[in-house]
């Protein structure tokens, strides 16, 4: 049984120190191999990698793109030494990408273009380590301007048609894909996390939900692609549509629908490289962090999780409508058995209660206002409505403001559902039970069970990040050198029942200390005699274990163990001045500079043993 597993599961490794060097580290007894570094063709289109930064837009198309995010390894035929990888890449380093001197044209920003989205790529263990599986059938690119599919409820709604797709039921490209997620049928979800701020708009223009979810104005675009708008080689207006400002007499003569195209979970079916993207609107439209699934029981709804990742933002749940049928498990029309599942069902947003319990409140049109005065039906037409505009229908049913919502896991062992809030400085004057801290500069871990038969669910704080050397009212789960961390953010459980935390550090007091970093615990060990599920504090913290320190400047996301647990491919994001070999942990010179690279690292232990016990 599960809890049999449980009980012979423990962690096998010592907690390693902080780290400060262009190199990765990993315990003693295993080693951590570069695997797929941004760059790497996937096809004989694409040139080699140049450390000048001369590759072209075509090359890139071609090629894994930038800043490797979340992640998930595909077995082919069950194998644990040759699969696909589905890797997100979030955003670009500008400077990186381009050559010294590069002119601003739209080739430029094509190749910007391109660096964006998700890589499918094959990937085999070979006598020589990973190697990626050059020109394979699988390989493919999705970029910020790949056709995809809209479904769902705001599928043919008017809010999506656009000239690309009078129809409503088409958008191009995925844009700013940071955490993800899977599904029992063996597909990929990416998320659109920070997606408002590469759509401008004048801001006398700005409609209600443009401004509630943050549209950049004219002048505050984050990479500007609509400034190539009108180039003499510009297709089907390309770059135009990146800038929202009505200038036709209607949504088939200008891009103001564009950006509602964006926001949403994204199903890929990675075994099928004929498959279109799916856009699954019912998920709801915000900066979708991750997208866990709940545990699976046959004859009940699936339910998924995920946060949006911003400020005093919240906490979603989406449940099927569709009862699941394992026997959708072993399906091949993956993506038909996507829409069953995924296009219908409720989509709820959570309030945290002060007892320790919690509600799920359904955004549909029914529900009361917080206050009782109304129901979302006085503020929105139809379910699409909400959707288009998740966060400010989740406003005024009173949803609790959370210290940004990143990842969400789910324990394969209890069920128990984990969320890393990674920190909120600007939390100065209100608290809430599920946010306690003020200028929440370290982040905390929360989780909750659900509550059979009920919107209800239990939660509690898991830890508190915080430096070893804070004062208790801080360091509030006695963490110590060998734990302390600041700002969770990716987080999965393994198959086994370990959960795996990374950071994406902005607090100097840990950052003086340690690069990113992730961590492992095994909550379903924790429990007290009586059998419930403890916290970590002062008196069980070293539970919590540093397992892998990344190098200089670099965020550490994204993970997943093949099938046998033997090989842990592990994303290491914007590094500073590395890699500098195939060995992720040699170290860059000093005094050598090289063009940095994100890139998947893929650790093995070196007496072939499963990674972790
Ligand atoms: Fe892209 Fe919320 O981290
Ligand atoms: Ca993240
Ligand atoms: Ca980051
Ligand atoms: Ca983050």
């Amino acid at each position: 049984s599960d809890d049999e597993a449980s009980e012979s599961l423990s962690l096998g490794f010592k907690s390693i120190a902080g780290s400060k060097t262009d190199a990765v580290v990993v315990p003693v007894g295993y080693s951590a191999q570069v695997l797929a570094p941004w760059g790497t063709p996937l096809n004989s289109i694409a040139s080699e990698w140049k450390s000048d930064g001369t590759n072209t837009a075509l090359d890139q198309a071609n090629s894994l793109g930038m800043h490797h995010d979340g992640m998930q390894f595909f077995p082919l035929d069950g194998s644990s030494t040759d699969g696909l990888l589905c890797i997100n890449h979030e955003y670009i380093d500008s400077n990186a990408l381009h050559y010294d001197g590069a002119i601003r044209d739209s080739e430029f920003v094509r190749k910007e273009i391109n660096a964006h989205g998700v890589t499918v790529v094959r990937v085999q263990l070979t006598d020589n380590g990973w190697q990626v599986v050059k020109d394979d059938a699988h390989n493919r690119r999705f970029t910020a301007a790949t056709e995809m599919d809209i479904s769902g409820p705001l599928a043919m709604t008017a809010a999506l048609i656009t000239p690309f797709s009078t129809a409503g039921n088409k958008t191009r490209g995925t844009l700013n894909n940071c955490g993800n997620g899977s599904t029992p049928w063996g597909t990929y979800l990416t998320c659109e996390e920070n997606w408002p701020g590469y759509f401008v708009a004048d801001e006398a223009t700005m409609t209600e939900d443009q401004k509630r979810i943050g549209i950049s104005s004219l002048t505050s675009g984050r990479y500007n692609w609509h400034d190539q708008a009108g180039s003499a080689d510009e297709v089907q207006g390309e770059f135009s549509r990146f800038n929202l400002t009505p200038t036709g007499a209607n949504a088939l003569e200008d891009y103001r629908n564009e950006a509602n195209g964006y926001g949403y979970i994204v199903e890929i079916d990675p075994y099928n490289p004929d498959s279109t993207a799916v856009k699954r609107t019912a998920l709801g439209r915000f900066r979708h962090e991750g997208c866990a699934y709940g545990k699976l029981e046959a004859g009940k709804p699936i339910v998924f999780y995920s946060g949006h990742d911003s400020r005093f933002e919240y906490l979603y749940k989406f449940e099927s409508t569709a009862m699941w049928d394992p026997a959708d498990a072993d399906r091949t029309d993956r993506l038909d058995v996507g829409a069953k599942y995924m296009d219908s069902g409720t989509l709820y947003v959570a309030r945290f209660d002060d007892d320790g319990k919690g509600m799920w409140l359904p955004l549909v049109l029914t529900t009361p206002s917080a206050d009782g005065s109304e129901t979302l039906a006085n503020s929105f037409s139809s379910q699409a409505d909400i959707i288009l505009n998740t966060a400010g229908a989740a406003d005024i049913v009173g949803a609790t403001p959370m210290d940004r919502p990143e990842w969400t896991a789910v324990d394969p062992v209890t069920g128990t559902v984990y969320l890393t809030l990674t920190n909120n400085t600007q939390r100065t004057d209100t608290t809430n039970p599920a946010n306690p801290r003020l200028n929440n500069a370290f982040g905390h871990i929360i989780r909750w069970d659900e509550v059979e038969g009920s919107n209800e669910f239990d939660w509690d704080i898991f830890v508190f990040g915080s430096p070893e050397d804070a004062d208790a009212e801080t360091n509030l789960s006695g963490l110590d050198e060998f734990n302390q961390f600041a700002s969770p953010d990716g987080m999965a459980f393994d198959a086994r029942g370990i959960m795996w935390v990374q950071t994406d550090n902005g607090a100097d007091e840990v950052t003086s200390y340690t690069n990113d970093q992730m961590l492992a615990v095994v909550p379903s060990k924790l429990v007290d005699a009586d059998g419930n599920q403890e916290v970590l504090s002062a008196s069980n913290q070293a539970e919590l274990r540093r397992f892998f320190v990344g190098p200089n400047n670099c965020e550490v996301t994204g993970l997943s163990l093949t099938p046998d647990q033997k090989n842990f491919f592990v994303n290491i994001q914007h590094p500073g001045n590395w890699p500098y070999s195939t060995n992720a942990a040699e170290e860059t010179p000093a005094g050598t500079s090289v063009r940095p690279r994100a890139s998947t690292v893929v650790i093995m232990k070196d007496d072939n043993g499963e990674i972790g016990v």
